[in-house]
């Protein structure tokens, strides 16, 4: 029998709903495929900053570092959001818990679900059959780069854009191998023809790209990037880019599948990886009962699947969250007239049928 043991980060705002659901999945998941799951909760975000000062307090990275895998679910409160004064803000944690877990590579697999491509603001045609793989660099660029600040007089601001040989290798190299088990194409996203951090990545990945002859490489500028993924976004398969255009870019491919509380994310690197929802706090829904826990279930998946190295749980789970949306067991985003259900209702079928279902 094997022990998984897992840290979770409920965070803010609808994160502590839509989490309870996706770990009722892990554990029925466990119990059905006999894995002995262990947990323990930890803060982070507005909450952890209410309780301790620090939007990522050590002890949760302790947590974090002793654990096989994160299931994490959002942070952000807008009473921080219209304050320019405010010392410290709940998105530092997200950026201190990916820095110091040293989880470069954020992937973002956007696929489409027959059940939602009427929702799609694109025309079905466009989007049925849409399957692409984002691959966003997460520790570097202009996130973190310095100098980043302002002049004395304050009428200044300036961030700083960098990018070393290394942090672009590994993520590159992450980007061809899974191109290598998918439909063997890479596209680089960068903005070469302005930027000299673009034209290392550009530079590299030419290098590299020779390692992988049975992988085809294209080049792209970002802005016709941005274009692409509404004009044609089955001509991806993984996309690969820095952490500021890889940020904007998935949101814009989030919402081509329909709905943003449906799509999952997995964040690896040198440390233990962590597994969460694409989507917000959504703080007007807390506490509601209405958030969609689709997503942050479908990361659980994701966590059977990298951190665990076990892709049949992660193909139940899958399995069950399709059974759920034919058999209209959904969140009132994408019930679309028909009757809602709350986030238990939907956690609680989905868990229902695991348990039920033959292995
Ligand atoms: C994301 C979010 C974060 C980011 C914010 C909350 C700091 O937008 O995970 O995409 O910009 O990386
Ligand atoms: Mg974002």
């Amino acid at each position: 029998m094997k022990t998984l043991k897992i840290a979770v980060l409920p965070g803010d705002g609808i994160g502590p709903e839509i989490v309870k659901q996706a770990l009722q999945v892990t554990q029925v998941v466990c119990e059905k495929f006999d894995h002995r799951l262990e947990y323990q909760e930890g803060i982070v975000g507005a909450c952890a900053i209410d309780a301790t000062g620090s939007p990522y307090p050590d002890e949760t990275h302790k947590l974090c570092m002793q654990s096989d895998a994160v299931l994490f679910g959002a942070i952000g409160d807008p009473k921080f959001d219209n304050d320019p004064k405010a010392k410290v803000r709940p998105e530092q944690g997200l950026l201190k818990m990916r820095k110091d877990l040293g989880l470069y590579a954020n992937i973002r697999p956007v696929s489409t679900f027959p059940q939602l491509l009427h929702k799609s603001p694109l025309r079905a045609d466009l989007v049925d059959g849409a399957d692409f793989m984002c691959i966003r660099e997460l520790t570097g660029g202009l996130y973190f780069g310095r100098p980043q600040g302002r002049s004395e007089d304050g009428n200044t601001a300036y961030d700083t854009c960098v990018y070393t040989r290394e942090e672009v290798e590994r993520i590159l190299h992450l980007a061809y191998n899974f191109a290598g088990k998918r439909r063997k194409k890479v596209t680089v996203v960068d903005k070469a023809n302005v930027l000299a951090s673009s034209r290392l990545w550009r530079q590299i990945a030419q290098e590299i790209a020779t390692k992988y002859p049975d992988v085809e490489t294209e080049y792209m500028f970002v802005d016709n990037a941005a274009m692409r993924i509404i004009q044609w976004p089955k001509s991806f398969d993984v996309l690969v880019t820095e952490n500021l255009f890889g940020d904007i870019l998935t949101d814009e491919a989030s919402v081509i599948t329909g709905s943003l509380g449906m799509l999952p994310s997995a964040s690896i690197g040198l440390h233990t990886s962590v597994f969460e929802p694409i989507h917000g706090s959504y703080p007007q829904a807390a506490g509601k009962n209405i958030a969609n826990p689709l997503a942050t279930i479908l990361s659980a998946a994701l966590m059977f699947e990298y951190a665990f190295h076990m892709p049949e749980e992660a193909a139940c789970i899958r399995k069950a969250v399709t059974a759920s949306m034919e058999a209209g067991i959904v969140t009132e985003d994408i019930a679309d007239g028909a009757k809602a259900y709350s986030t238990d209702e939907v956690g609680s079928w989905i868990v229902e049928y695991i348990g039920q279902e033959r292995k």
